[in-house]
């Protein structure tokens, strides 16, 4: 039976589900579509990587044809494999129809291979990159970048990883077999007519809110389910959803152990039985099936507030969903385990600090430059839309930052290019362990987070690098500025 979740469908669906037994509101059966891993390209053993960003037509209800966008493929791309001090070549041909650019989220690069607005690839055109692979083990990730129509083609399906390794991770006794007990998961909500993806669009309030879908859609794949070893299995969460916030468990409360941030592992794992993700963020969890049949992933749609709870309003939050289930196969071998340790995060100092800045992401004007109230543009930061000639900030390479950031009337993932940070307080509180990692995305509301950064690549006036809200209509719509660093 083919299900269509969370439409008006889906009482009826529901209903179907539970067949004449009826009445209990049972979590809907999930697991019905093998969970889509996208293809893995070393970049030891592929010296000249091409990725060839077409149109595609994918199923993600069997037999129904979507039109889609994808990198090699049809929708999503495949997973670049990276290692520390080994030089990447990479060469993206735009072949969809308008021009784009793609970012390198994540990645600790120079401005000109950053991939931000000012690195237009007209259609036709190709962009090879070689990517001077520096920084530690952690899941970065490829999208396009262009000033207002970044959140369409991400949309429509353009978005990839790349797995850094380094020394490390290569020596932890992890899991690693890709795709098999070492899982790459793509977390994305989207809409569907009569079984095909609804082509983007946003009305003005949804322009305000983000675009929030009502379908989970992992890998590409609705309705996932993974057969995987009877042992530890490591789940590489990317959150490639335009504006969806979630919270992550499993049934039963199971609990699992975070153990990296976007940009490396964490010094030790930590016990969790929930993590929230916003958009742009990235999570590496392990959970140990070594004495189990099998697990389900569970999602809450959280709401502004990144809050459980909420109306029908597809912005408010929307009742638990089953994400993903885990079948363990016991013919299957299992590898890895849990190291006690992970990493040895050096951490920076306040008292290092000699340069602070304020970043106030606004959506009603905000102040200007001159401190005027509601004099800037509907979507902003510190009262200045994005506006590509304009650099916002110049930050000197190598000196240690603070950013105090804070959002406006609901919660803003707030992100920067070209480095990861230590968050340093989050209201006033130091940051709870599972956060005292790199990141590059960072959560902030109403309430100040800063964090603490240094920058150690250039980016110049000709390719600056973006700060900005992670929400894809917040970022279209200007919620970005610019800052060089030299
Ligand atoms: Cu994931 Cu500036 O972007
Ligand atoms: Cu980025
Ligand atoms: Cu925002």
């Amino acid at each position: 039976m083919k299900r269509l979740i969370f439409s008006s469908l889906f009482a009826t669906v529901l209903l179907v589900a539970c067949g004449i037994n009826g009445g209990a509101p049972a979590t809907p059966q999930a697991g019905q579509n093998p969970l889509l891993i996208p293809e893995l390209i070393d970049s030891r053993e592929t010296p000249e990587i091409m990725l060839n960003m077409q149109h595609g037509q994918h199923q993600f209800y069997a037999g129904v044809q979507s039109e889609t966008k994808g990198f090699n493929g049809d929708y999503l791309g495949p997973t670049i494999r990276l290692y520390r001090d080994f030089d990447a070549t990479i060469t993206f041909v735009n072949d969809i129809g308008e021009p784009t650019s793609v970012h390198g989220h994540g990645l600790h690069v120079r401005g000109e291979i950053d991939g931000g607005p000012q690195g237009v690839i007209e259609q036709g055109e190709s962009w090879q990159i070689t990517i001077p692979v520096r920084q530690e083990a952690g899941v970065s990730w490829y999208h396009p970048h262009l000033m207002g129509t970044t959140a369409h083609q991400v949309h429509a399906g353009l978005a990839g990883l790349y797995f850094i390794e380094d020394e490390n991770s290569q020596s932890l006794d992890l899991p690693k077999a890709y795709g098999v007990n070492d899982i790459p998961l793509i977390v994305q909500d989207r809409s569907f007519t009569d079984g095909a993806m609804n082509v983007y669009a946003v009305t003005a309030e949804q322009l305000e809110d983000g675009l929030r879908e009502d379908t989970l859609v992992v890998n590409g794949t609705v309705d996932a389910y993974h057969v995987v070893p009877q042992g530890w299995v490591r789940l590489r969460f990317v959150n490639g959803s335009n504006a969806r916030f979630y919270r992550f468990s499993f049934a039963n409360n199971e609990p699992f152990f975070k153990i990296a941030t976007e940009g490396g592992f964490l010094n030790r794992p930590v016990e969790m039985t929930a993590i929230d993700m916003a958009p742009g963020e990235r999570n590496e969890i392990m959970i140990d099936l070594s004495n189990s049949t099998g697990a389900t992933l569970m999602a809450d749609f959280l709401n502004e507030d990144g809050e459980v709870g909420g109306g029908l309003n597809p912005f408010a939050a929307t009742p638990q969903v089953t994400a993903l289930e885990f079948r363990v196969d016991e013919s299957l071998q299992p590898s890895g385990t849990l190291p006690d340790v992970l990493n040895d995060i050096a951490y920076f100092d306040r008292s290092e600090a000699t340069q602070f800045r304020t970043f106030s992401l606004d959506m009603d004007g905000g102040d200007d430059d001159a401190g005027n109230a509601n004099n800037g543009d509907l979507f902003s930061i510190n009262g200045s839309s994005m506006n590509m000639m304009v650099v916002n900030e110049r930050v000197k390479k190598g000196e240690i930052e603070i950013w105090q950031i804070t959002g406006d009337q609901m919660l803003h993932p707030f992100h920067m290019h070209g480095v990861s940070f230590q968050i340093l307080t989050h209201n006033g509180e130091p940051p709870a362990e599972a956060d005292r990692g790199w990141k590059d995305t960072v959560v902030v509301g109403e309430g100040t987070t800063e964090i603490i950064l240094r920058f150690d690549y250039v980016a110049t006036d000709a390719f600056p690098y973006m700060f900005h809200c992670h929400i894809f209509e917040h970022e279209d719509s200007g919620m970005m500025g610019q800052f060089t660093v030299e």
